[in-house]
């Protein structure tokens, strides 16, 4: 029996491209977003490996409805690739900007890692991935709400680490993987260091085959972090 896969935002950049590596390697892959168009254009590539499932993030029965649904679906489970998030600059600190944010990168995200972390125990295994970012090792003055959802889920999935460590009922792997700049449509501002879409997802690709703990996408990103953990904030201000 081939492995099967869910990629929540699957629509468009790290997403996408991580469910074709998954299919190219074998992988039967439930594709989710809400560009139901984009989803239909990606099965087309493969018609018998993609499984779609239009899904807004945000719609927290829905996401219950989805995973009652998955045992029809799909025999079992391997692993959850949670990518879907969103964020933009908020000069001015305007609500209306911040909560579509804090709506998709934190509440519909922990719904997610709940429901899957749950399935996962009940069937006995399963490696759940987040996609957070480098941002969630620092704050920023203009894009707050992005920076401090990030940390909350980058927290969230240690946490759920710690969890599946000290379970002896369920082989249950937690994979935090923390892009710096990758080449998608999320990127409007400037930026360095800017990695090529396949080449970061090759990286990825890489850390979760491995099971790794934590990964900076690129890897270059992991001296960035050293610094944020070392420098005061005082020097960061100056950066963010
Ligand atoms: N590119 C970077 O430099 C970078 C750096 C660090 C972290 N990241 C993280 O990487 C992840 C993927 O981003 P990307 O760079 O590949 O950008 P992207 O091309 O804009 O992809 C974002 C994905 O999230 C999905 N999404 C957004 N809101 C959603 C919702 N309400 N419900 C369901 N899906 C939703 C989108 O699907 P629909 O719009 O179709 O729903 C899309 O598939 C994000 O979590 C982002 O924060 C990216």
């Amino acid at each position: 029996m081939s492995k099967k896969a869910i990629v929540f935002g699957a629509t468009s950049g790290i997403g996408r491209e991580l469910a074709r590596l998954l299919v190219k390697d074998g992988y039967e892959v439930m594709i989710t977003g809400r560009r139901k168009e984009r989803l239909d254009e990606l099965q087309t590539e493969n018609p018998g490996k993609y499984i779609v499932r239009r899904h807004d993030i945000t719609d927290l029965a829905d996401s219950e409805t989805l995973f009652k649904e998955l045992p029809s679906k799909m025999q079992q489970v391997d692993l959850i690739i949670h990518n879907s998030g969103i964020g933009e600059n908020n000069f001015s600190l305007e609500w209306e900007k911040d909560l579509p944010t804090i709506e998709t990168n934190v509440l519909g995200a922990t719904k997610i890692y709940q429901l899957s972390y749950n399935y996962f125990k009940n069937q006995g295994f399963g490696q759940l991935v987040g996609v957070t970012s480098i941002a969630s090792l620092v704050g920023n003055r203009n894009v707050a709400a992005y920076h401090a959802s990030k940390a909350y889920q980058s927290n969230y999935l240690e946490s759920l680490w710690m969890k599946a460590r000290k379970t002896k009922k369920a082989d249950i792997s937690i994979t935090n993987i923390l892009p710096g700049y990758v080449d998608t449509d999320i990127i409007t501002g400037p930026t360095f260091w800017m990695a090529p879409l396949d080449k970061a997802v090759k990286q990825i690709y890489g850390a979760i085959r491995k099971k790794k703990r934590k990964a900076y996408i690129t890897k270059r990103w992991r001296l960035v972090a050293i610094m944020m953990r070392i420098l005061p904030p005082q020097i960061l201000v100056k950066f963010f």
